[in-house]
């Protein structure tokens, strides 16, 4: 890793990982979704795709008496949750892997279900829906939170924001076309409530911003780092009427050939 890589790997350490998540969600959307699923294995074998430090991994494992993959690029987010694994005695349940999303090595039909909050977007969406597919046994089920529109007229200062943020975001109408053309039986979808946003993930990242920004002053790239999140807040503040995360719960058909 060159040095620059890993300084902004230190930055997103000292930003990302101090908060209980990367993203919005919260223990009980995950447990909305999961309660969602139609009956699993006893002891189903998940993958949680993007997982960050865990917070909806440590949530799947008491959800399941099943052995859990959480797969993440960076050291940092994958060593808190092996700390927190080892910590509440997991380590025979939950294992980490550092791999990226865009290239999974795992065989086909290996899994029971993919868990992914907040971080498929990462390869786009319906990339994410082809490569998953495969992966999972069938009948095997898909629950992913994904960034949408939920209004046709967002304001020019929103869609100016995403179209660098995320260029590809879909409307909700949109991506259950794309879920039920990509070869799954949506069981059902929900919006996250807007304290998901902020209870696990803005409220914590205000209140560290201000002793990051004194930690890094004049340094340009970390303070352009801290601004983006601010601005990132602030537009949320404003549009979350217009979009937001939804939750779809889907599932490979379990029938031969599909
Ligand atoms: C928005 S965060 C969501 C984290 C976690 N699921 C949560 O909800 O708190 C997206 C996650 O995807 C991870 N990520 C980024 N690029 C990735 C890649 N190519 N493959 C796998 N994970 C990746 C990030 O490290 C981060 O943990």
């Amino acid at each position: 890793m060159d040095v620059d890589m890993h300084r902004t790997h230190t930055i997103m350490a000292d930003l990302y990982g101090a908060l209980p998540r990367q993203g919005p969600g919260s223990a009980d959307c995950t447990r909305r979704a999961f309660s969602m699923l139609g009956s699993l294995p006893e002891r189903p074998l998940v993958l949680d795709v993007g997982c960050g430090t865990g917070a909806q991994t440590l949530e799947l494992a008491r959800l399941t008496d099943g052995y859990i993959v959480a797969l993440d690029v960076f050291d940092w987010a994958l060593n808190r949750l092996s700390e927190q694994i080892v910590e509440r005695g997991l380590a025979g349940r939950v294992s980490t892997t550092k791999q990226s999303m865009m290239e999974m090595d795992f065989e086909a039909e290996t899994f029971d279900l993919i868990w992914s909050e907040g971080a498929l977007y990462i390869m786009g969406f319906e990339n994410a829906l082809k490569t998953c597919r495969p992966l999972l046994k069938p009948g095997g089920f898909l629950a992913a939170s994904e960034l949408c529109w939920f209004r046709d007229d967002p304001p020019g200062e929103a869609r100016e924001f995403f179209k660098t943020g995320y260029p590809d975001m879909k409307s909700v109408a949109d991506n259950v076309r794309l879920i039920t053309g990509s070869g799954y039986e949506l069981f059902g979808h929900f919006h996250l409530p807007d304290r998901a946003w902020w209870d696990d993930y803005y409220t914590p990242m205000r209140q560290t911003l201000p002793a990051l920004r004194q930690k890094y002053k004049g340094s340009p790239d970390a303070i352009a780092m801290f601004d983006d999140c601010d601005l990132e807040m602030a537009i949320h503040t404003k549009y979350a009427a217009w979009y937001g995360y939804e939750f779809f719960v889907c599932r490979r058909p379990a029938t031969m050939g599909a």
